[in-house]
């Protein structure tokens, strides 16, 4: 890969420019008479071919599937979304969610993968992973998707950390394409120059569209020329980036991605600045929780004369139940899967959102939850691969 500066930091203006076509289009075949039709899909596997693996870094890689026209209609996406990929590494299944990097286009799936030290499954994507290869992909989901109904004239920021650029890349195209007068500004922090994924990529959208995307490049282990681009981000340095290149007060929308640690950072500092925490839209792609790989369907052997709790569940229509006794704790997701494998999850670390499902009886206690949104609690959606039943008996449909 050649090598490139780090592009010139300016914010952008309101001139307008005419939108790239190409990238419009694609956008725009995902929409029909203005509603998408990326609608949230049945989280279902389907084997793909790699089409191309493409090295970002000496630790990235792009990584695109090709989805035949039989498969295209469960494909669609929006920008944002992301896939769960599934393969069996080192006698186990694992499965891993990456991020959907490039705009929504029929017939192809594109995702960046970052090797995570000592992680299973990036480690074997980035070194081993190959064109002609099959693996098993899931549907795209997500929420991490733009709520802004009309473009024009909006100021769309995204908060990056390393391989959390990658929905903001699909973002960024989009935002930009679908309005004349949309601006994107990115601030993406890295440790080095050459740990900036998609550096050639956010060069190229700078230049198509010069006054309407600024990018901040942020180094933590590299000098550059302004302080304020140099160094980890912490609460102060993010605030004097607030207060003088990105202007709170001038945003309309806000997506953060990466570790915890930054997405809390920027979360809490937005908050202090007093923006409304319905603009600000987050992807956690790490917790600060130590990885254990799940057990699915653990064996449970219920006892005579124990008391259990039902678990009743929709899936695709049908609708299945499962006794469990109460001693185990066992989360609805174990129980569903030990009668239904194909019962949706990826994670299950309550994370990325795909086991989500509606409470319609009963209570439950949910252990964790970086995935729903208040809004999507408050209509009684629980992630079943943290959620422990409360009553005798609770009810989900996975359906709706
Ligand atoms: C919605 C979503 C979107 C994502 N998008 C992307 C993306 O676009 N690009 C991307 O690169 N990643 C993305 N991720 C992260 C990705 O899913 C994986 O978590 C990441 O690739 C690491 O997986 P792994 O199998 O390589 O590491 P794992 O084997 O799962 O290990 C992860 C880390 O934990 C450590 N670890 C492993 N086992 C233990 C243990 N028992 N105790 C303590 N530490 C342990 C490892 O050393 C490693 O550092 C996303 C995650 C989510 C939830
Ligand atoms: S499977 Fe990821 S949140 Fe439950």
């Amino acid at each position: 890969m050649a090598a490139r500066n780090l592009g010139s930091t300016a914010s952008p203006a309101s001139t307008a420019r005419l939108a790239d076509t190409s990238v419009a289009e694609a956008f725009l075949a995902s929409t029909v008479g203005g509603e998408h039709v990326a609608k949230r899909h049945r989280a279902r596997f389907h084997p793909l071919e790699v089409a191309e693996v493409r090295p970002l870094t000496a630790d990235a890689v792009e990584v695109t599937f090709a989805v035949p026209e039989a498969l295209a209609d469960d494909y669609t996406y929006l920008a944002g979304q992301y896939v769960a990929l599934r393969a069996e590494l080192e006698g186990h299944e694992r499965r891993r969610s990456y991020s959907i990097c490039r705009p929504p286009e029929r017939g192809r799936i594109s995702v960046a993968i970052k090797r995570d030290l000592g992680g299973v499954f990036s480690t074997w994507a980035t070194s081993e992973l190959k064109a002609g290869d099959t693996l098993d992909v899931m549907s795209p989901q997500g929420t991490f998707t733009s709520t802004l109904d009309a473009l024009d004239g909006k100021h769309v920021v995204g908060i990056a950390a390393g391989s959390g650029i990658t929905p903001l890349m699909a973002l960024a195209h989009t935002v930009l394409a679908r309005s004349a007068t949309s601006e994107f500004e990115l601030v993406y922090t890295n440790r080095s120059t050459l740990d900036v994924m998609f550096l050639e990529e956010l060069a190229d959208l700078k230049d198509r569209y010069p006054s309407r995307l600024a990018v901040h490049h942020v180094l933590s282990r590299e000098q550059r020329t302004a302080p304020l681009l140099s160094g980890r981000i912490d609460a102060p340095k993010l605030e004097t980036m607030l207060d003088l290149l990105i202007r709170p007060e001038t945003v309309d929308e806000w997506f953060l991605c990466g570790p915890f640690e930054l997405v809390q950072l920027a979360r809490d500092t937005l908050a202090a600045k007093g923006v409304d925490p319905v603009h600000v839209r987050y992807e956690l792609f790490t917790t600060d929780a130590d990885r254990v790989e799940p057990r699915h369907g653990r064996h449970i052997v219920v006892e005579r004369g124990e008391p259990t709790v039902a678990i009743e569940f929709t899936l695709d229509g049908q609708s299945s139940t499962v006794e469990s006794p109460v001693s185990a704790n066992e989360s609805i997701l174990n129980a569903a899967l030990r009668i239904r494998p194909d019962v949706p999850f990826a994670c299950a670390g309550g994370v990325c959102g795909t086991c989500r499902a509606r409470l319609l009886e009963g209570s439950v206690a949910m252990t964790e939850n970086y995935a729903l949104e208040p809004d999507e609690l408050e209509r009684g959606y629980v992630l079943t691969c943290q959620s422990h039943p409360k009553s005798d008996r609770v009810v989900v449909d996975y359906d709706v």
